[in-house]
Parts: structure tokens; sequence; C-alpha cells
């Protein structure tokens, strides 16, 4: 298993991975998918360690992905939820993550409704020198970076089923299509695509995309970006010829203002269907983060074809993928 590639302790956005990093990343989950392929689909690897999964913000996938993750390591698993806890009582995010500390938490998994929490859970532990490494499991608009990293994952394995490489995406042309202004999705992919080698092509209406956006955000790279990113305020100069289509859900929850005119609307002018895949390569695939609004950015019909739609391998490879960034920052941090 590689290693030569990983110095982090904490994983809390993909700003400033490098394209080195990120195939370690993709080939740390193909040896655990081969594991996840076999009879016992467990190993030994995070023995003794124990992972706590605090999501302060709903998740279906991504909480879960963790939790098998963490268990096919043989990690012992902590699960916080909430609506259940000591918050209710007035204890503070950073009371509850010492909590967990003093139980002799390795990896913290954090999902919160407000960006920046991970971090500062990141930095409370660095100044305890307590050793936890802390994943990001999705902060407010900020970022989402396992997400982004199964995306890759599913994309190089599509391209290379036998050899899948993150090296496999140079050149591509990959349209992201939807809310982006509310993605955390969307930002995390820009970020390892871009490192990739892909050209990534932004495509919504203007109140979910602003003017500007794409290069006002590219601007804070901390890395240099070789490859071009490009907002379009239609969809079909982002579809055509595009090897992949990543849709995002409309976040409801997100919205402040009205947005958008009807979800009628935005279907009619933004909605992923059969005949607008005609623009694309012929062999283009789909992506979508789930949850998906059934009809609105996607059609029911195209979610549900698999020569088209990777929706369902981006699920089962989010297991391996973070299969393998738990065991890249929980290695070592055993007996
Ligand atoms: C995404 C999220 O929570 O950021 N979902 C996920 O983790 N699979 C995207 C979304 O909520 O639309």
């Amino acid at each position: 298993m590689t290693e030569a590639t990983w110095e982090r302790r904490h994983v809390l956005s993909l700003a400033d991975f490098t394209a080195a990093e990120l195939e370690t990343v993709t080939q740390t989950a193909v040896s655990f998918r081969d594991v996840l392929s076999r009879r016992t689909r467990k190993v030994p690897a995070l023995q003794g360690l124990v992972v706590t999964n605090m999501f302060f913000e709903p998740s279906t996938r991504t909480r879960s992905s963790f939790e098998l993750a963490a268990k096919r390591l043989s990690a012992d698993v902590l699960n916080f939820a909430p609506g259940t806890s000591s918050l209710t009582k007035g204890e503070t995010i950073l009371d509850t993550a010492k909590t967990y500390l003093a139980m002799g938490t390795n990896l913290m998994v954090i999902r919160h409704q407000d960006a920046g929490v991970p971090q500062t859970i990141a930095d409370e532990m660095d100044r305890l020198q307590s050793g936890v490494g802390v994943l990001n499991g999705g902060d407010g608009l900020h970022a989402h970076p396992s997400q982004a990293l199964l995306d890759l994952f599913t994309l190089a394995l599509s391209l290379n089923p036998d050899q899948p490489t993150s090296q496999a995406l140079a050149g591509l042309k990959i349209a992201i299509v939807g809310d982006i202004l509310h993605s955390r999705v969307a930002r995390s992919n820009l970020w390892a695509l871009t490192a990739c080698g892909a050209d990534v092509h932004l495509a919504a209406p203007p109140t979910l995309l602003p003017p500007g956006f794409a290069e006002a955000f590219m601007r804070q790279s901390p890395l240099p970006i070789h490859r071009q990113v490009v907002q379009h305020s239609r969809l079909a100069p982002a579809l055509e010829n595009a090897d992949f289509v990543m849709t995002l859900r409309l976040q409801k929850e997100r919205m402040t203002q009205h947005r958008l005119p009807s979800l009628r609307e935005y279907h009619a002018e933004f909605g992923l269907t059969r005949n607008r895949l005609n623009a694309c390569e012929p062999n283009v695939k789909l992506l979508h983060p789930g949850p998906t609004n059934r009809g609105v950015e996607i059609s029911s019909d195209l979610m549900d074809d698999p020569a088209l739609s990777l929706i369902s391998e981006q699920v089962t490879n989010g297991v391996a993928v973070r299969m393998a960034l738990l065991y890249l920052m929980g290695v070592g941090k055993g007996e």
C-alpha cells in the first residue's frame, strides 16, 4: 500500500492537495476496493483505534459511509447525534470534541452547517497536542473533500476499470451543473479536477453562479493552476463535448432568497435530460453526489440508467475512498 505521498494529520480542504497526493488516495482506494470485494471484507489496519463521527447536520451517505469504512478497517466507531446529545444542555462543540478526545478518539469526522468548524476543532486538537486527526465531512459552503475524492476515484475507475488512475483525467472536459453557489461539493471538485488536469465547465443560472465566481474562487488557490475553469449561464455550451457531467442538488435549505422562478422552469433550462446529452461525447457518464431531487436537476430515467449513471457507483466507491483516508490518516496512531 502506498504511503509515499502522505504527510497530513487533517483533511479539511483539497485546495492545497497536489496531484501526487490525489493519486495516493486513489491508489490506496484501489487496494481497499479489492478488500471490499473479498469474502471477509475487513482488514485489521486500524484495530484499537477510535473513530468518532460528529455530524451536526443531516446526512445519509457520508455518515454511513464513514461508519462502514471505519468498521471495515476494524476501528471502534462512536456516532454523535446532536439532537440527543449534551449540546441540548448547552455544552459547546469544542467541549463535546474534548469529551470524545478523553474517551480515546484518534480520528474525528466532522460535518457542520457552518464553514470552519472542522478547522476550529482541528486547531484545538493540535493545541492540546492530542495527535487526533480531523476529517471534514462537509462544512457549510466551504468544502467536502471526501466527496470530491470519491468522485475522482469514480471517474478514474470509469475511465480505466483495470488500472484506475487520477492521471487519466488530464485533458478531459467535465461539466458541473446546478446549484454551484451553495455547493461545497462543487468547490472541492474544482480543486481536485483541475489539479488532475481536467477542464471544468460550470453551468447554472446567474443567481446560482454569480458572474466572476469561478475566477474569484480559483484565485484563492495556494497552488499554481494549469487548467481553466469556464462558467456559463446556459447549459448547452457546458455540455458540448463533455466527457462527464456532474449535476448538483438545488439546496433549498441553504437558499436565503428566492433564487429561482420555479423548479419546473429550472428543469426546463438546466435539468439534465436524455435529449440534452446528445451534445456530449458519445460515452458520456453522469454523476450526482446525492441526495437528488428527481425530475428537477436530472430526469428520473437518466438517474436509473446503468449505462449512463455512475450515481450508485459513487456511493459504493465512497466506502473504499473513506477507508483510504482513514487509513492514511490513522496508520501510526495505534500501538
Ligand atoms: C452533499 C452535501 O451534503 O454536501 N451530499 C453528500 O454529502 N453526498 C450534497 C448535497 O447536500 O446536495
